[in-house]
């Protein structure tokens, strides 16, 4: 390596660490886990695989990072004012509000990222979505969705958490078998196992109070960790989608806590 190269290569690792030391000083991430390499791994391929104009959905306060010549509306099922109430209410307590507000994006549209309603067919360069699949409800009709609102060879850019790292460990890995059931039977017979699986599991509710805590998470429609995966069911789930929705997988694997996939719609 000549001597130029070496310099770059010292410049790159430096750049690196103080990123890495940044992100954890600055608090990045920290609202749903405070693993720099996580943030760190997506913005490189942000950068990398992110062009023209499209959504993220669910950004908050951790956007992907993108060239600045790229276009993005933000997507959140609550609107800007519902979301400051959102992270002011008690599901918050112990993280740093002010924080969460100050990194968190504006949001342009306020929509289910489940439907998509109010975005059109093919309309899309790229749908980006870190950590909202395991909160859909019916995550095979949403990926359907996430293709129907791009163009072909638009980019589907998705972080899903690996349940085995974090909070989710206790939980069983959702099955395919219930995904294609929640798809075709409607998603209202499994709803409250899942409120459940979270409150016993999760948050440790015991036996005795489960049921009350149950009925008011699910009257308030708290946004749960419907379904847990682990890599390989995730891919699963993808290669079972590819036999009705045309897309090539650029790129997946593990990075920190969460499977990363890149798709190109067909
Ligand atoms: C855990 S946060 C993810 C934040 C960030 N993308 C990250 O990677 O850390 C989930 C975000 O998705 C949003 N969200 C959850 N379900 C949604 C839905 N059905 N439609 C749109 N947004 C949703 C939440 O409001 C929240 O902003």
């Amino acid at each position: 390596m000549n001597f130029i190269a070496k310099l770059r290569t010292v410049r790159r690792i430096g750049a690196r660490k103080t990123l890495h030391i940044q992100c954890a000083r600055w608090g990045i991430h920290t609202p749903w886990g405070d693993d720099p390499h996580g943030p760190l791994a997506r913005r490189e391929l942000g950068l990398r695989y992110i062009r023209g104009r499209g959504i993220e959905i669910g950004a908050a306060a951790s956007p992907l990072s993108v060239s600045r010549k790229v276009k993005v509306a933000y997507v959140d099922r609550y609107s800007q004012t519902e979301f400051t109430e959102y992270v002011h209410s008690a599901l918050f307590d112990g993280y740093d509000r002010k924080s969460v507000l100050a990194q968190a994006v504006r949001i342009d549209i306020a929509d289910d990222g489940e439907t998509l309603a109010t975005i059109g067919d093919e309309t899309q360069d790229f749908v980006i979505a870190n950590h909202v699949l395991e909160h859909t409800q019916d995550p095979l009709g949403t990926l359907q969705n996430w293709f129907r609102v791009l163009k072909p060879g638009g980019v589907l850019f998705m972080a899903v958490p690996e349940k085995r790292l974090t909070f989710d460990a206790p939980r069983p890995v959702t099955p395919l078998s219930h995904l294609i059931d929640d798809h075709e039977n409607g998603v209202a017979r499994s709803r409250r196992q899942h409120f459940e699986e979270f409150s016993a599991l999760v948050r440790g509710v015991s036996p005795a109070e489960l049921e009350a805590f149950v009925e008011q998470s699910m009257t308030e429609d708290e946004s749960i960790h419907f379904h847990v995966w682990t890599q390989v069911e995730i891919l699963e789930m993808l290669l079972y989608l590819r036999r009705t929705v045309a897309f090539d997988i650029e790129l997946c694997g593990a990075m920190a806590n969460e499977f990363t996939t890149i798709a190109r719609k067909l």
